[in-house]
């Protein structure tokens, strides 16, 4: 049985870090930003000559496979992947692992003529970290884009899908044809580091993805009223961003107390207008997103931080705007890819757990259109979406082997 080849493999995850690469370690590689077309281009050419048929979808994901031009229902293929662009100051692991160990599984069973009779592909889905809407490369390949919203989607300060795209050379209303032939992938298996601390506290290698969580964004807007900062009596007031404020405290209390034991929620984006010291704030705006596994506590809880955020701007003689950006349903894992992947570690004498995932992937839009499923290996520290993150070089091999056989497995 082949194995991967660490010091390509490492050659490989260094070189792509390079892209957008920051002073004190980590990238900041946005899609469709220039660091990013370079990376991609890098990866064309690192996937053409590891022997592989490439090409690039109307939604810019990227493909290599070994004995196939294109997907079509004719020959269902295996496909694995993950994506290439990060959120600012991430770390060089979260994604590209799950491409660069991809593509080292082909370029091994390329190289050494590996029996496998569906073919094998390897893709790089386009901003799955959601700069201008979440998983955007995946849900236009499962069919999932929000077509109408195409026009309307934006990133936090304002730059528009179709204006960063075409800045790419893409244009955004055809990402829609993106979308795969019906029956054209047999099964979907991505590499990923876990993000989190729970397989290195249980000192297990390798992590067999049984479920993904949802995840639901939505854009909370405060309307008070700007004022002299200075000579506005206190008790006249109408602060928008104190009510913002308040209102983040008491949706995190609710989603802790009120949410599932397994609810996690985050206010990662503020925004205060005017902005400047000395006016009393007129208008706040924060994005504010909530993860379960279940849909149904899920929706529950949106709803009750919806009225919170009525109840807490009425308190305050404020107006409430809610905008729902982006809700990604939670997304079981086959039993047949994760039993393929227990059984690729256990060939490899690895110990293994179940575990859901409590960060979003591409594979949770794959799971709706094919037999989808991941693999975890252990983040150091847990950390991730920072710039330390890390993971071992030994980790990463294993987790690459296993995802060798994974593929072998399923492409039998
Ligand atoms: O946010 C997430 O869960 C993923 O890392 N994009
Ligand atoms: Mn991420
Ligand atoms: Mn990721």
């Amino acid at each position: 049985m082949p194995t991967v080849s660490l010091s390509r493999l490492q050659g490989r995850i260094t070189g792509l870090a390079r892209f957008g690469a920051l002073p004190g370690g980590g990238v900041t590689r946005p899609c469709w930003s220039p660091p990013h077309e370079e990376a991609r281009a890098w990866l064309l050419a690192e996937m053409k000559a590891a022997g592989l048929t490439t090409w690039v979808d109307p939604a810019g994901n990227v493909f290599g496979a070994t004995g196939v031009e294109a997907l079509s229902a004719a020959a269902p293929a295996v496909l694995t992947g993950s994506h290439i662009d990060t959120v600012p100051e991430g770390g060089i692991l979260d994604g590209a692992l799950g491409v660069l160990a991809g593509l080292e599984c082909l370029h091994v069973v390329t190289g050494t003529r590996a029996a496998h009779r569906r073919p094998l592909v390897v893709a790089a889905w386009s901003d799955e970290e959601g700069r201008y809407g979440s998983l955007f490369g995946s849900r236009a390949f499962c069919g999932a884009l929000d077509v109408p919203r195409i026009p309307e989607m934006a990133s936090v300060d304002g730059e528009r899908l179709v204006d960063a795209m075409a800045r790419a050379g893409f244009d955004a209303a055809r990402a829609p044809e993106a979308r795969a032939p019906a029956g054209a992938v047999d099964a979907y298996v991505e590499l990923h580091i876990e993000q989190g601390p729970r397989l290195e506290e249980a000192g297990v290698p390798i992590g067999v993805v049984d479920a993904i969580v949802g995840v639901r964004r939505s854009r909370m807007v405060f309307h008070g009223q700007a004022d002299h900062a200075g000579t506005t009596p206190m008790e006249r007031r109408r602060d928008a961003f104190l009510g913002a404020a308040e209102y983040a405290l008491r949706a995190r209390e609710h989603v802790v107390t009120r949410g599932s034991g397994r609810s996690v929620t985050n206010v990662g984006v503020v925004r205060v207008h005017p902005g400047a010291s000395n006016i009393v704030p007129g208008r706040a705006e924060l994005v504010h997103e909530m993860r379960d596994p279940d849909p149904a506590v899920l929706e529950r809880l949106a709803l009750e931080c919806e009225e919170l955020a009525e109840r807490v701007a009425r308190e305050r003689g404020l107006r409430a705007e809610v905008r729902r950006l982006s809700v990604t349903v939670p997304a079981p894992c086959s039993p047949r890819v994760q039993a393929a992947v227990a059984g690729a570690a256990e060939s490899l004498g690895l110990a293994w757990q179940r575990l859901y995932s409590a960060a979003g992937h591409d594979a949770q839009n794959l799971a709706a259109i094919t037999d989808a499923g991941m693999i975890f290996i252990p983040s150091k520290g847990g950390r991730s979406h920072r710039t330390d993150e890390a993971s071992d070089w030994e980790a990463i091999e294993r987790g690459a082997n296993v995802l060798l056989r994974s593929l072998l497995a399923l492409a039998a």
